[in-house]
């Protein structure tokens, strides 16, 4: 068994490694499941690639979410507030997701269609009057559907959600080291006040309940886990659907037959393909980070177990052919379950039903309002979301 020596640098591939890292990861593929890299964000990280490795090491405990097991050597920061389901282990980590998984199960989260189809036909309204018939989709739906719907749960006044979008924007996908810890300090001061206004007056809202009602065996979150809620919800709820959105328009209009195929029969293909779109340009690139408490043998080479960065290649392992054959192909009538755009094991995402309701409902109102909808740009001149967290484009000109 061997470690790896070389390091690969995927800082060094610029931009072009934003616009398409598919190529990059399947390259790495072909020579093995695991290699260390020196990623955009400046940190060296081990870099899991393919299905079967990637499944496997989103289900090893060897692999920690909590940042106390982090190396100090390797400089990295948390961009998280407070204390998060995201950033834990068992046992504490099923405690606190089990706090508010009964919010966002299928029926629940059923239960929300008429309020998030009225956010998107005021948005689709807002869309019909504009007299060039031209937009940012980004502008225009991708963003503001997935923010409000997350922001409406949790009780966030209308005005904050634009400077919350830029801190968050920026904790997540900057370069720049300072930059992310100048927006994550402004996003912590910004919950912080949030959570103190609804200890002094109750809303109607999600953040409310769990600041002012124990669950069933009267537990409840103490101040740090609160930030933590309120951040994880916040960041996780809006960053990652707005590129499901973007993506999946994205893919649609490029492959004219497979928007064809949709618009024939909606009803029959359009849960297929959100499933698709998130297989093929999923809106998480590579996984949060994970730190190895224990050395972890992949294919031969192990990862050492002293507190590494270890990533998990979500996009490279929905693309692999040995689970989905031809996968650069994008086709809405294939069967993308097992796709693992929204991760595997304990942290698997908790937002899917809403996301996937969200999903549904952005690309059902476009095809049935905006009939004549096409990009207004040419898909190589897009810029994409820096760093390897996010994967989608910044600003998606259409005409309609
Ligand atoms: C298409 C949209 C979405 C995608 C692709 C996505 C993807 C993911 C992925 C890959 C993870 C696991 C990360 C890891 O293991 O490192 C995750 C976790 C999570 N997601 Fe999502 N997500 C989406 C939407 C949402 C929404 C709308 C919410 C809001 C309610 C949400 C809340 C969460 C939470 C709370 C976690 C942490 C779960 C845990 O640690 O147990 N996500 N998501």
């Amino acid at each position: 068994m061997a470690t790896s020596d070389t390091v690969v640098d995927l800082a060094a591939l610029g931009p072009d490694f934003a616009t398409d890292p598919y190529p990059v990861y399947a390259e790495l593929r072909a020579r093995g499941p695991v290699h260390r890299v020196l990623m955009p964000e400046g940190y060296e990280a081990w870099l899991v690639v393919g299905y079967e490795a990637g499944r496997a090491a989103l289900n090893d405990a060897r692999l920690s979410k909590a940042w106390s097991n982090a190396a100090p050597d390797m400089g990295v920061e948390s961009v998280a507030a407070g204390r998060t389901m995201l950033g834990t282990d068992l046992p504490e980590h099923t405690r606190l997701r089990k706090l508010v998984a009964r919010e966002f199960t299928p029926r629940r989260v059923e239960a929300m269609t008429p309020r998030v189809q009225g956010f998107a036909d005021a948005l689709f309204d807002t869309m019909a009057k504009e007299p060039s018939r031209r937009g940012d989709l980004v502008e225009d739906l991708a963003f503001p559907l997935p923010i409000t719907v997350i922001c409406e749960l949790l009780g966030v006044p209308f005005l904050d959600r634009a400077r919350f979008r830029g801190w968050s924007n920026t904790a997540l996908t900057d370069h720049s080291a300072e930059a992310r810890a100048v927006a994550q300090k402004a996003m912590n001061d910004f919950l912080v006040d949030l959570l103190d206004d609804k200890r002094r007056q109750r809303g109607d809202d999600l953040m409310s309940d769990l600041i002012h009602t124990a669950d069933e065996d009267g537990d409840r979150l103490d101040a740090e886990e609160l930030l933590g809620m309120a951040w994880v919800l916040l960041v996780a709820g809006h960053e990652t659907t707005v590129n499901l959105i973007s993506n999946g328009v994205l893919a649609l209009l490029t492959h004219p037959e497979q928007l064809a195929a949709l618009r024939a029969d909606p009803d029959g293909l359009l849960d297929g393909a959100v499933e698709e779109i998130l297989r093929y340009d999923g809106p998480v690139e590579t996984t949060t980070y994970r730190f190895s408490v224990a050395p972890v043998e992949l294919g031969g080479t192990v990862i050492p177990g002293d507190g590494r960065l270890v990533l998990i290649a979500l996009a490279d392992a929905d693309r692999d052919p040995a689970r989905f054959p031809d996968p650069g192909r994008f086709d809405i009538s294939r069967d993308a379950r097992g796709h693992v755009a929204f991760g595997h094991g304990i942290h698997y995402c908790l937002g899917a039903p809403l996301a996937r309701l969200e999903g549904r409902i952005a690309l059902r109102g476009l095809l049935d309002r905006f009939p004549g909808l096409t990009l207004d740009t040419d898909p190589a001149e897009l810029t994409w979301r820096g760093g390897m967290l996010m994967r989608g484009p910044v600003h998606l000109p259409v005409r309609w």
